[in-house]
């Protein structure tokens, strides 16, 4: 696994998920206040992370459980703690570990009933057959249950298009260079298969109805705080990492980000004033009738 530059070590991502948790909280509990019902008793978070989401459900339910599903154990451990946080909760939060390139049974096994709500964010894209995971989770639905996605949207970005270094559009080459990265870490998943269509028509495949997309914009805008600062450069860095082993990136842009992602040069991103955050991020949601 060190060796496959496009093997993810989900233990080792813990840390960058739970911040992002937190650092999305707010879009997490709207999501939650948009997507949860008054009567809603089971809803469940699969491939929860940093369990963001786990914890909004579990503070706008009412009543009834919430049920954390992921394949890394000390993942589902982050969650736990940080939806322990909630005072005074009414819902139960509960976790099962659980592959979901294995099948529906375990799952069914651990939920115990029919979900009224599942959510499932930048999960669904890490199994080979996105199409039968979708269909899977529609599965587990009671009538009126809602499946929702959050998949996609716009790149996120951080930097001018010209930042004085190298050559100008650095960032989209790294878009570009991830977007391969991506391909080609979905191409070596065990059965994997292309989905030659978009979220809302795998929602309809797996017959659901009522479907819909909403997409935010997340917007920082500069100067930046310190914290924010440091996060931008930070997930620069993890990015710029992850992709250096596949050789994706061009050697001229390797070495600008080797001086922006330096705090002892005089061109390290810590440095600049001019950093954003902007991106959009899509939930499609689909109902079973
Ligand atoms: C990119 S992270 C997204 C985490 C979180 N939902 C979020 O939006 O921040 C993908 C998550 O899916 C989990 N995951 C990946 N493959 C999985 C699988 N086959 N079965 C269950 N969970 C999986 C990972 O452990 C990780 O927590």
């Amino acid at each position: 696994m060190a060796d496959d530059p496009y093997a993810i070590d989900w233990a080792a991502e813990s840390g960058r998920l739970s911040g992002a948790a937190q650092d999305d909280a707010a879009w997490y509990e709207a999501q939650a206040a948009a997507l949860v019902k008054p009567a809603d008793r089971l809803a469940v978070d699969i491939g929860s992370g940093g369990g963001g989401m786990t914890l909004a459900l579990a503070s706008t339910q009412t009543q009834g459980r919430v049920v954390a599903v992921d394949i890394e154990p000390a993942l589902l451990a982050a969650a736990t703690e940080l939806a322990g946080e909630r005072p005074g909760a009414r819902v139960r939060v509960e976790t099962a570990v659980a592959d979901l390139a294995d099948g529906a049974e375990s799952l069914r096994e651990a939920l115990g009933g029919p979900a009224d709500l599942i959510w499932a964010a930048a999960s669904v894209h890490h199994l080979g057959d996105q199409q039968a995971a979708v269909s899977l989770l529609a599965g587990l639905l009671g009538p009126g249950g809602r499946l929702a996605l959050a998949e996609g949207g716009l790149p996120v970005r951080h930097l001018p298009w010209d930042i004085g270094l190298g050559e100008p559009g650095l960032e989209v080459r790294l878009d570009l260079a991830q977007d391969r990265w991506f391909a080609a870490m979905r191409a070596g998943l065990p059965h994997s298969v292309r989905m030659p269509y978009g979220w809302t028509e795998a929602l309809r495949r797996a017959g659901l109805v009522q479907v819909t997309t909403r997409t935010t914009l997340f917007e920082s805008a500069p100067p930046l705080d310190p914290r924010q600062r440091q996060r931008v450069v930070d997930g620069l860095a993890h990015r710029v990492n992850r992709l250096r082993p596949s050789g994706l990136l061009d050697p001229a842009d390797s070495a600008t980000w080797d001086a922006l992602l330096d705090p002892d040069r005089p061109e390290w991103l810590g440095h600049r004033t001019d950093l954003f955050r902007l991106s959009a991020r899509s939930v499609h949601v689909g109902v079973r009738p």
